[in-house]
Parts: C-alpha cells; sequence; structure tokens
C-alpha cells in the first residue's frame, strides 16, 4: 500500500538576530507564489475557531507571529494537525485543503500571505460541499 503524502506542508523562512528577531519572506526562494494580498488576525476571543472552510483556487500561508495555533488540515480523505508557535515557520494551505484554526491564546497574532485578492466565491464554507468537490476530482499522486 502506498504511503499517504502528509498534508502538513511547512517552510521556513530566514530569521536574523540582532536587536531583536527579524525574519522575511519572499517569492520565490521562500513563498512559491506572488503574494497578492495580506492579512492578519490579532486579539482572538477566548474559544474561538477560525478558518473551517476551504478555497477552490487560493493559496496561502499562514504564520503564527505570537502565541500558538492548533491547524487542522483535512483533504477529505485524511485529517492531520499540528501546533504553530514559531514565526519562522509558515503552513502552506494549498487550494482545497479543509483548515481550522482552534486554541488560539490572547495574544496570538496570525499573518497570512494570499496569492489572490479577496473572493467570497471562491470560498467553500460547508464541509459537505468541501467533501463533494474533493470526491469528485479524485487526488493526484503528486
Ligand atoms: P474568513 O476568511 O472567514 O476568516 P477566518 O477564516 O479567519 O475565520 O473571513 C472573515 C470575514 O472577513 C468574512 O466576512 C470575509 C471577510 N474578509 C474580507 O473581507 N477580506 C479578506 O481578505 C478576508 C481574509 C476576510
Amino acid at each position: 500500500m502506498k504511503k499517504k503524502k502528509s498534508l502538513i506542508n511547512l517552510i521556513k523562512i530566514p530569521q536574523i538576530e540582532d536587536e531583536g528577531y527579524l525574519f522575511f519572506a519572499q517569492y520565490p526562494e521562500s513563498i512559491p507564489f506572488k503574494i497578492k494580498r495580506i492579512y492578519f488576525i490579532t486579539k482572538p476571543k477566548s474559544g474561538s475557531v477560525r478558518g473551517k472552510h476551504s478555497h477552490r483556487e487560493l493559496k496561502q500561508i499562514l504564520f503564527c507571529l505570537q502565541g500558538s495555533v492548533k491547524m487542522i488540515l483535512d483533504d477529505g480523505y485524511q485529517k492531520e494537525s499540528l501546533i504553530l508557535d514559531d514565526p519562522s515557520e509558515g503552513v502552506i494551505l494549498k487550494p482545497l485543503i479543509w483548515h481550522e484554526m482552534h486554541e488560539l491564546d490572547k495574544k496570538t497574532i496570525l499573518l497570512v500571505l494570499a496569492s489572490d485578492v479577496y473572493k467570497a466565491e471562491d470560498y467553500v464554507r460547508n464541509y459537505d460541499d468541501f467533501l463533494k468537490i474533493v470526491n469528485a476530482k479524485p487526488k493526484k499522486d503528486s
């Protein structure tokens, strides 16, 4: 039986330590797409869960700049989770990966780099719809 490929793709970005820490990420060395939009999430409400959707085409990379977050990634066939708490590590959110952000603490700051502008129609917000879409598109073994 073929081993399933992990859904967790992390990128490591350079970190410079001098009077503090400086991190940088640029296309194409660290970021595999041109960035058209960034957004960030601060001061999450206690117990809040974010995400709970997938995108049809959008590619994103999420960094946890402060605090920590538990990410759940799901391609409809398997689910994996990871804790992100290191600003030099970004998790790649490919299209058609259902993602959820849990266990945000009050200090958590998330930064997301996105390959496209905001398009509401690119979101799949219903999990059953998501399953239908991924089942309609057999997974490539790449
Ligand atoms: P959403 O992507 O659902 O946030 P999260 O996955 O973190 O829970 O977005 C929340 C709201 O913000 C939703 O109404 C859409 C809006 N929004 C924009 O208008 N532009 C953006 O670039 C983003 C990311 C969200």
